[in-house]
Parts: C-alpha cells; structure tokens; sequence
C-alpha cells in the first residue's frame, strides 16, 4: 500500500517535470515569435564589457548601448554578482523583450582558488579528484556571477613544442574521455540550472592539439581514420555525458576552418553524435577565416551560420552582417531563428528565465571563494598531480629536520605558481615553495638563494612577460647568482632546484621549437650536482620537456608542473613524505624535438625496429632510438611495486561475453603508497593498421606496506571496438594481445581471442 502511494507520487512530480519541461521550452518558442530578426541576430552576439570595468561601470557605454538594443546574447570577462546583477539589469529592464545574458568565462583549472595546470591534473588519473576540482571551480564561479565555462579542452596532443598541450588531458582518447566526461559532469553535475553549478563547454572542436609543428593555430590535415580512433573521443564523451555547449577550433579540418566547417558541426556533432546544445566560435575564429582565404566577413559569417555555429565570439561578424545575408538570400530567417533557439534554449537550462539573478547573489563570494576546503583540494590535488620522474639513492622524502639548500629561480616566486589561463586566479595569493616547505617542516634548516635566472634572455623575457612579470632578470649578473648558490649548497645536506619552464613559456601562443629547460638553469643545475651534495630536481613546467641531459645526472627528479594557489604547501608535503607521489604521465617526454610527434599507440610499420640499436632499413634514426626519454603512464614512488600472477580467465572472447584480466600488485617497500595498474591491449590482425598498444583500463589503488590487491580489469567484445575504413565502429576476431603494468612500456602480459 506504502509502496503504491510512493509510485503516484513519484509519477505524478514525472508529470509535473516534464509539464514544467514542455512549458520551457514553449516559452522559448513564444519569444522566438516576438523577435525581430535584428534581435534573433543579437542573440548570436558574444562580447566583452570593453573599457569601464576599471572605472567601475561593468561594460563600456557602447556595450552598454549594443545590450539595450538587443545586440548582446552573452558576455564574457565580467565577474562579481553586483556586477553581473549590473549588467543582467540592463538586458532584462533595459531592452525590449528583456532576455537575460549568458555569462561566461575561462574557468580552466579553476576560478580563484587555482588546481594544478589540467595536464598535471590528468597525471592524477584520479577521475574523481578532477570531478571534485570542477564542482569546486563552478562553486566559485557561479558565486561569482558566472554560469557558463569555456572547459573542459580536451584537444589530444602529442607534440609538446604546442604550448597548449598544458591546458588538455595528454595524448591518450581513453583516458582523455574519462577526463572529459568527469569534467562536463564537475561543472555541470545534475542540473544546469543548480545555484552552484555551470554549463560546460567541450573545446576546441575539433583537432586543435594537432596543429602542424606544435606551431599554435597552424593548419591540421588528417585522416578520418585518425580522427575517429584517437582524436575525436573525448569531445564526444564530452557530448555523451550531456556538455551544454561546444568551442569550435582555430584550426582547419579537411580544408575548411572549423568554425565554418559543415561536416565538423552538423553533420558530425549534430547528426552523427545527437549534439543539442549550443556552439560557440573561438575568440575571433569567425573573423580568422578572412585570413584562412574563405572570403570577405559577410561570406565567412554566413559560412559559419550555414555550418552549424551559433554564437560568434567577440568578431561581430554576425551582428554587422547576417541581416544583409538574409535580406539578398544567402541565408533564410530559418537558419538565424535555430541558432537564436539554441542559444535561448541553454538560457533556459540554466533557469536564467525563471531568475536572470540567480547567479547575483552577494553572499555567496565571501563563503565559496577560496574557502579553506578549497585550498585544501587544490593542495590535495596538486600534490597527487606530482609524477616522480626519476628516483636517485633514496635521497627522497627529506627529513623534516634536514638541512637544507632550497635553490632556483621557480623556488620563492608567486608569480609562476598558477600556470597557464588562470586569468582569474590571483598569482600573490600563492604560496611560494619556500614557504611551504617551512609551513610543513619548521624544524628544517632552509636556506635559500635563486641561483640563476629562469632564462637571461632579455628578449625571450619580454615575450613571455606579457601578462605580468614571469621572468624576472636579475640585477645581479648570473655568476654572481651561481657564486651565491653554491655558497648557500655549501653547509647543506641536500639540494632542492626548483627550475623549469615560467607559467607563459606554455599556453596559448607560447610554442616553443626547444623544449629543454633554459640554459641559465641547466648550468646551475650542472653546477649544484657537481658539489657531490644529494640533488633534488623540482621541475616546473607546462608541457613534456627535453631532460635527457639532467635524466643522466645523479639526480632524483618530481615533476611539479605548474601546481596551482597551493604550489608551495603541495610541494613540501611531497619533498617531507606526507604524502607519496603517485602521478603518472599523461603525454610522452621525448628525446629530443626530433622525435615529435612523440606517443605511445605507434603503429608497427613494416619495418619496426626490432630492439634500441640501429638497423639499416629499418625505421629508426641514425642519432636516436625510436623509445622516448620518459613513456606516457610513467611515474615512481617513494615504495616499490610488484606485479605478479598476472592472468587471464579465458583465452576466448566471445560477443557479449567477457573475460577478465587479472594482477596483483604488492607494496614491496616500506611505506603505504599508491599505484596507478594500467592494462593495454593489441589487436595483433586487423583491417586497418592497429596500434601497438592501447590504453584499455586502468585502476589506482593505495597499498599499506607489505600489502597486496588483486586488480580485475572485465573486456568485454565492445572494449575492442574501433572505427575501420568505412568509419564503422567494430570489433573483428582475431588474436589480442594484453599487458598489464606500471607504465606503456611494458612487456606482453598474454594473449586471448576474440572467436565470432
Ligand atoms: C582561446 C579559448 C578561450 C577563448 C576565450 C581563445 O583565445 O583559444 O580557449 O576560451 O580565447 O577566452
């Protein structure tokens, strides 16, 4: 009887919702008719307050006057809620239909309270510590006035010369969709519409980390066969796990730009994968199509209208030329009415309808923004972001009582704590390594000297120095710096360099052809392993770097990135042994640039290299292996890890059956400690040329000293699909072969069939 009455109550709140949901979207549809075609247009307009906000205005007065008439849908770059109440004000009372403004902004790895660079977040593999970081963010954000996220970039790059690889998840479709999916649901969770919760945005659609040569917005041409295996899954787990919007790419896709690219956006994205929220160009990227060689603005706006995009950022090629477009026929009002409905409909979603203030409420900053729980995650995340790159005599942790030679010029620096697109995060309200290594080992004997500049390059300096200073050049010359250095080493026991790459030496624009750290430190770090003193590299940086040199020094290396607000207490707690590093690598370190493009899923070829020496008319090089410095899942721990009895139930896979693959992995050493167990897979024969491994699972597991877990991985036939020629997903039968292991660059583990 209970039960009964629970079910009507439970089906009749399913009527009221989906009522309330018809009523939505009925509304919109209502405003749709009352539009004129100017205003549908507006909609389509995504701007930038402009000059004012200094001043305390929120938006310049020609701004101001565009959101009056109706020229604005949304705004990015305003934050504060009395701001945004300010600007929600003037579209809601000010204008004639009164539509509120989307708010947007790049909330990339964090709002104020700034998590590890993404690439370092993904070194977690942790999915639900980077889901915690995006609910942290959009907890921020919305409080802050904002209800809309230019995240998660899930572009795979395999070539670290791309400053931008620092803003992705690494090279990996697999693990780059698990990370994408835990992202869209972070920022999203249940309900867009949710006081603390924004809509995300899957960018850059599509192919941007594939720019030729690493060279930022350059031209990308692949094959499709590419594109659906390795670098399309993680925007669609993006889409599948209901994103609300998607950014197109600066990029061209099979010669046509993407924001103007039909295929890209409707018939990919909307068709093939069921898309129905709203897409957006990148800043300008309508515009960029002029210098692509599409045409003139009026040709290129309508090219990206007709393709499927909605929102023009920022160019305003839509909002000074799509009435004339449709007024000569080039397109219809039809066309400009769907992208005003998809752009009304993600108002709507985030209930900006029932309340345009919703995101306006001037309690919430104080209490959400950068809380003490918040930067307990980012030191939390920071510190599981850290992958110990190489492990020398145990030097590592340090004792807390140590004494101590803290050198470098990252190693009492705010300025390049937060790293890349942190444009919201504050660089003072960091902690510096040096203070959190006295935060977390006072009895420690620190003594501190910079010891040389991050690069002397005056020029390189100027370049990298636009956002702020990043690359301080010192007045003192650099053999003082070094002189003072090694004084400071002398009384020590052990040396800790915090060197590497300044937060804009990787981002946007900030590709670099030389990816190894600047001379200026490699000298120091050669001078201070030349005392003979234990050294411990604490390397900064937003991309894979070229270390072969200081990988054969007697040196311990902990790659730190670049770690967020939390920098220096994350760091400490890693150095003193609070907690264990457990990173692993997301993207491939190379040798050198050489060998980029650089990853692990390699395809045999027909003349591989058979081990790591030469052999002439095989595809190798005369000058270097083909194995990278550093392969992608690598990273150490301060313990040991032993694999053993590593199997497989049965040799046979059968459609909609599955077989499990089984380890167990045993902390040899002293201390509890955890470990990321990855399972690869290879197709041995199929109709297109499989990759040499794939990522297919992994697990990460914590280990007492001593202790031992059985890991279970289930394949089923659907885990060995793949897009074959004809872009049809399958799996074919045939032999497979699996390794279970630490790292890619593992040895075959055994092998099973997949029997029709
Ligand atoms: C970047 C985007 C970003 C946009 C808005 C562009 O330059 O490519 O990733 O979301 O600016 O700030």
């Amino acid at each position: 009887m209970k039960r009964i009455n629970v079910s009507v109550i439970i089906l009749l709140l399913m009527g009221l919702s989906s009522l309330h949901a018809q009523d939505r979207i009925q509304e919109v549809e209502d405003l749709l008719e009352k539009m004129t075609l100017e205003e549908k247009i507006g909609q389509l307009n995504l701007i930038t307050p402009g000059g004012g906000v200094a001043t305390g205005a929120v938006v310049s007065e020609d701004v101001e006057a565009k959101i009056k008439e109706g020229n604005v849908g949304g705004l990015f770059g305003a934050s504060g809620p009395d701001k945004i109440r300010q600007a929600q004000d003037l579209a809601v009372k000010e204008s004639r239909l009164g539509i509120p403004l989307i708010i947007g902004s790049d909330v990339i790895h964090g709002y104020k309270t700034t998590f590890p660079i993404p690439l370092g977040l993904s070194s977690s593999w942790d999915l639900d510590l980077i889901e915690q970081t995006a609910q942290v963010a959009a907890k921020e954000a919305t409080a802050d006035g904002i209800n809309w996220n230019f995240s998660p970039m899930v572009d795979i790059a395999r070539d670290p010369r791309w400053g931008r690889i620092a803003e992705g998840a690494g090279e990996d479709a697999f693990l780059g969709s698990k990370i994408a999916e835990a992202m869209v649901k972070g920022y999203q969770q249940d309900d867009m519409s949710a006081e603390h919760t924004m809509m995300a945005t899957v960018k850059h659609m599509a192919l941007y980390g594939a720019s030729e040569a690493g060279r930022d917005y350059n031209s990308v041409d692949m094959s499709k066969i590419r594109m659906y295996n390795e670098y399309l899954p993680p925007y669609k787990a993006a889409v599948d796990a209901g994103v609300g919007s998607v950014m197109t790419s600066f990029n061209d896709v099979f010669g046509v730009p993407a924001t103007g690219n039909k295929w890209l956006l409707t018939d990919l994205l909307r068709e093939e994968w069921g898309f129905d929220g709203f897409v957006t160009s990148d800043y300008t990227s309508v515009n960029e199509m002029i210098a692509h060689g599409m045409g003139d603005l009026k040709a290129v706006s309508a090219l990206a209208l007709k393709a499927g995009l909605d929102m023009d950022m920022v160019g305003e090629g839509f909002l000074t030329t799509l009435k004339e477009s449709v007024e000569d026929g080039t397109l219809t009002e039809e066309q400009i009415t769907t992208a005003t409905r998809r752009v009304l409909e993600a108002k709507h979603k985030l209930g900006l309808f029932e309340d345009p203030y919703r995101y306006s409420d001037e309690s919430r900053p104080e209490k959400d923004i950068l809380s003490e729980e918040n930067r307990e995650l980012a030191r939390k995340a920071a510190a599981r972001s850290f992958v110990l790159l190489k492990k020398h005599e145990n030097t590592l942790p340090l004792a807390k009582d140590a004494k101590i030679a803290l050198i470098g010029p990252l190693a009492d620096n705010k300025n390049n704590m937060l790293g890349t697109w942190a444009p919201t995060g504050d660089p003072q309200l960091s902690i510096p390594i040096l203070e959190g290594m006295k935060n977390v080992a006072p009895n420690a004997e620190i003594s501190y000297a910079k010891g040389s500049n991050i690069s002397d390059d005056k020029d390189f300096a100027e370049k990298v120095n636009v956002f702020g200073s990043r690359i301080e050049i010192s007045e003192e010359s650099p053999e003082e710096l070094l002189e003072e250095a090694l004084e400071t080493a002398e009384d020590a026991e052990v040396i800790v360099a915090v060197v590497g790459e300044a937060t804009e030496m990787s981002g946007e624009s900030a590709s670099r052809t030389d990816i190894t750290i600047p001379d200026s430190q490699k000298k120091l770090i050669r001078e201070l392993t030349a005392t003979g003193k234990p050294v411990v590299l604490a390397l900064m940086s937003g991309r894979p770097l070229d270390i072969s040199e200081e990988m054969d020094l007697p040196v311990s290396i902990l790659q730190i990135w670049h770690p967020g607000v939390e920098a220096g207490n994350a760091v400490a707690d890693v150095i003193f042994g609070d907690y264990n590093p457990s990173g692993k690598l997301t993207a491939t370190w190379p040798r050198n640039v050489g060998q980029i493009p650089i990853y692990y899923g390699v395809k045999n070829t027909g003349r591989p290299q058979a081990t790591e020496e030469f052999e002439k008319f095989k595809s190798n090089y005369l000058d270097v292996s083909n194995s990278p410095l550093l392969p992608f899942g690598h990273g150490l721990s301060y313990t040991e890890f032993e694999y053993s009895d590593i199997k497989i139930d049965s040799e046979t896979l059968i459609e909609d059956g599955e077989v499990i693959i089984s380890a167990t992995i045993t902390n040899a050493g002293d201390i509890a400690g955890e470990e990321i167990v990855q399972l690869y897979t290879h197709d041995k024969v199929r109709s297109i040329t499989p990759p040499l491994k794939e990522l297919k699972g992994f697990e990460k597991i914590k280990l007492e000293s001593g202790a031992s877990k059985t890991v279970e991985f289930i394949i089923t036939t659907d885990d060995l699909k793949f897009y074959n020629a004809d872009l049809e997903y399958v799996f074919e039968p045939g032999e497979f072969d699996f390794f279970v292991g630490a790292s890619s660059a593992i040895e075959k583990s055994g092998s099973f069939s997949i029997k029709k």
